[in-house]
């Protein structure tokens, strides 16, 4: 059988899991799927995306740094990816026409609510970072009814301007890392802080006997945020390795129509991350 082409674009790529888990999801479904990762050249995106597409790929997943640019190209943007400001999956309709999807905030949303079996409805959340990451995670966060979201930032305008975006019928402000003071439900850590070793420097009174932390880094140690959390009294950390798979998971049922299941691929990972 023929087999699909799809792949990750990305600079640098090397430590893409993408490939892996979409081999996984592949050989799962039955779905003729080949993978690859491809590096982009910094200046080279653009030209990268229409060889792929002319050559006959079928669906890309676009990673740091060229997320905005997807944004930029795409001839449509669904709404998800609209809100998100970023694009990490294209794919052509039968018009030739570049559609653009953002699969980050609802693979987070889905490994919190149906992984981790946290309700979210009602809950008072911290999310740490404003850049793309974030603000990637937003509308589907907001969708699920949170109390009250908080954004802090080490450059409080931006966390502003994010709050700014996205405060609706549930409250979102912003402000810098030392303002909050009380105990949340959950904090999501999407900075890229802990990429230089180094960890927001949050009052200790944010993470009470409850609070549940989740980082969208994974590595096979825990992740310098979240050691913060557990030695500061946090009963559950969990890293963003689920919501990795789950992201692959929603692009994979946007090409295929098919959902592939996600805890087999998920302890396959857990066991090659460490
Ligand atoms: P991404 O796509 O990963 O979100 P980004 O848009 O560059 O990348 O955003 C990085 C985020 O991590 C920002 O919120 C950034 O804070 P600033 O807006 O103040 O730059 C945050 N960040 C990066 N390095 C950090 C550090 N050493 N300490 C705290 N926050 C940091």
């Amino acid at each position: 059988m023929t087999q699909d082409l799809y792949a990750v674009m990305g600079n640098p790529i090397s430590h893409s899991k993408s490939p892996l888990i979409h081999s996984l999801f592949a050989t799962q479904t039955g779905e003729p799927v080949e993978y690859t990762a491809i590096q982009c050249p910094m200046d080279g995106f653009q030209g990268a995306v229409n060889t792929f597409f002319e050559r006959g790929g079928k669906g890309l997943n676009v990673t740091v740094p060229f997320k905005e640019q997807a944004w930029k190209l795409v001839d449509v943007l669904s709404p998800g990816a609209e809100a998100a400001g970023a694009v990490n999956t294209l794919f052509r309709d039968s018009d030739g026409r570049l559609c653009g999807e953002n699969t980050d905030g609802l693979g987070l949303v889905r490994d919190l609510t149906v992984n981790q079996r946290i309700d979210l409805k009602g809950a008072r959340i911290l999310v740490l970072g404003a850049g793309g990451a974030v603000r990637g995670i937003m509308a589907p966060l907001l969708r699920e009814r949170p109390a009250e979201v908080v954004i802090a930032n080490r450059t409080v305008a931006k966390a502003e301007a994010l709050a700014d975006l996205f405060a609706g019928d549930v409250p979102v402000t912003g402000c810098g890392f030392t303002d909050p003071k009380d105990a949340f439900d959950l904090i999501i850590n999407g900075t890229s802080a802990s990429l230089q070793g180094d960890l927001p420097p949050l009052d200790r009174r944010v993470v009470g006997p409850k609070t549940i932390t989740y980082d969208m880094m994974y590595g096979p140690d825990l992740t310098p945020f979240n050691q913060w959390a557990r030695d500061h009294g946090a009963p559950r950390v969990i890293d963003g390795l689920g919501m990795l798979v789950e992201q692959a998971a929603e692009a994979f049922a946007c090409w295929r129509g098919v959902r592939p299941e996600t805890s087999p691929v998920m302890a396959a990972l857990r066991d090659r991350v460490g």
